[in-house]
């Protein structure tokens, strides 16, 4: 089953809770929250008292995408404030398995995340640990770039090792989801898709959001 996730990075931040009201309505079944720290990426967002407001404007699962060195060191705080899924990058992590382990240990949803130039076969150790696989379609630190059309062998290679594996984590896309790509992003395999411009850019998140999803369940067939 698709879903859509969309992303407040391209929300109106004075508004945030009307934001979030709006995409839930219009079918959103998490909020991905952009965490970024302005060393992993070349950008500073937000960090866990945003997500512990969030905490209290939402019942939508909190997934949250951390773009940051360290990310064992937050990982508590995240949980203290109400993340429901964490995701930490194979790039930022020396030690992954320890930083899934950690995430668990907190009551969270696991999610390993990788850049558009890391392998998706760099992974197959880990898989067993984790809730969800992000696939960066875009190099991360913005929001509105432009999809990367190899990201869809990447989606589609995880389909297949978690069938060779016999393994069920869901598997998740973010950046350039948009109307002219969701089609070959579903198709491909992805089942979570992160939308941040598409849903929020022309600031009618609910009626963009409907329309996104529903372009997408066409592509799925559902
Ligand atoms: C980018 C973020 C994305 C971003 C996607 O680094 O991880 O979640 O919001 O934005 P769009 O959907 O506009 O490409
Ligand atoms: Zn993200």
């Amino acid at each position: 089953m698709v879903e859509l996730l969309p992303s407040i990075l391209s929300a109106d931040f004075a508004h945030l809770a009307d934001q979030v009201a709006a995409a839930e309505r219009g079918g959103g079944t998490a909020i991905h929250v952009d965490v970024m720290d302005g060393h992993f990426v070349p950008n500073i967002t937000i960090g866990p008292p945003v997500v512990k407001w969030l905490r209290k404007a939402t019942k939508l699962p909190l997934d949250c995408h951390l773009m940051i060195e360290n990310p064992d060191e937050f990982i508590p705080a995240f949980a203290e404030a109400g993340a429901d899924w964490v995701s930490v990058h194979y790039e930022a992590c020396r030690h992954l398995h320890q930083s899934l382990d950690l995430i668990a240990q907190h009551g969270m949803k696991p999610g390993v995340v990788v850049n558009p130039a890391t392998g998706v076969e760099l992974l197959r150790e880990i898989l067993p640990m984790v809730h969800h696989v992000l696939v960066m379609s875009v190099n991360p630190g913005f929001g509105g770039q432009e999809f990367i059309e190899f990201s869809l062998d990447k989606i589609r290679r995880l389909v297949e090792l978690r069938q060779e594996l016999g393994l069920a984590f869901r598997i998740e896309v973010d950046g350039g989801v948009a109307h002219d790509t969701v089609e070959r992003i579903v198709q491909a395999g992805a089942e979570l898709l992160v939308a941040g411009n598409a849903v929020f850019g022309a600031g009618q998140p609910e009626r963009d959001a409907r329309a996104l999803l529903a372009a997408a369940r066409t592509a799925a067939g559902e």
